[in-house]
């Protein structure tokens, strides 16, 4: 099984994030393929990137830096669950992948993104798409676009799919197996 870190965008209170997070990762589980963990930005709380020295040489100050190394390290494959603030991706989810350089390389990326407009977060998407490249991570050409979100999220704050997304999950989740593991011969190489 193949250590699958989701990781959601926003820290905001009452951020619709983590209940995304939750659906993907129980689909994930779901294959079999995956041994699944959601990182809430939220609660991890890293100040805005606070380390003097450049992230390439992994000279780590401090403890924040060290503990987020070792769980980016463990990571065999990546879901971005992204919502789409002022048409691109939140600033946390910036800041989170700004901390580190080596430890997202070679591995690949699912991206689940989601708005309350119509767009269904393809702006936040494409941006984040555009700046895992630098960072040697392998994003997927399948992914999820959630519009619309809350027609999806019931009072009780569960999220119900529909076919559409539910059918696009299950294939950018394919997709990521096979990825995850051809890309294990190139990271074990590096
Ligand atoms: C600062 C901010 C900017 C936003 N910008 C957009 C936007 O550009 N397009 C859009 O469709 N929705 C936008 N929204 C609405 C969000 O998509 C919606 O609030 C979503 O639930 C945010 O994710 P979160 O609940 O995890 O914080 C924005 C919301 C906030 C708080």
């Amino acid at each position: 099984m193949y250590n699958l870190k989701i990781i959601t965008s926003t820290v905001r209170p009452g951020r619709k994030g983590p209940i995304i997070a939750s659906w993907i990762k129980e689909l994930a589980e779901q294959t079999g393929n995956f041994k699944a963990e959601v990182l809430d930005l939220g609660e991890i709380n890293l100040p805005l990137m606070n380390e003097a020295v450049h992230p390439i040489l992994q000279q780590y100050e401090h403890e924040h830096t060290k503990k987020w190394s070792a769980t980016i390290n463990e990571a065999d494959a990546f879901i971005f669950v992204t919502a789409e603030y002022d048409y691109s991706y939140p600033a946390p989810l910036k800041n989170a992948l700004e901390y580190l350089v080596h430890e997202w390389a070679y591995k690949p990326a699912g991206i689940v993104s989601y708005s309350l407009g119509p767009f269904a977060g393809v702006r936040a998407l494409a941006n984040l798409k555009a700046d895992l490249l630098s960072l040697k991570v392998v994003s997927l050409a399948e992914s999820v676009s959630i519009p619309s979100l809350n027609q999806f999220i019931g009072e009780d704050a569960s999220f119900t799919p529909n076919e559409i997304l539910h059918k696009a999950a299950d294939g950018m989740l394919i997709q990521l197996n096979r990825w995850t593991k051809g890309l294990a011969s190139i990271k074990a190489d590096v």
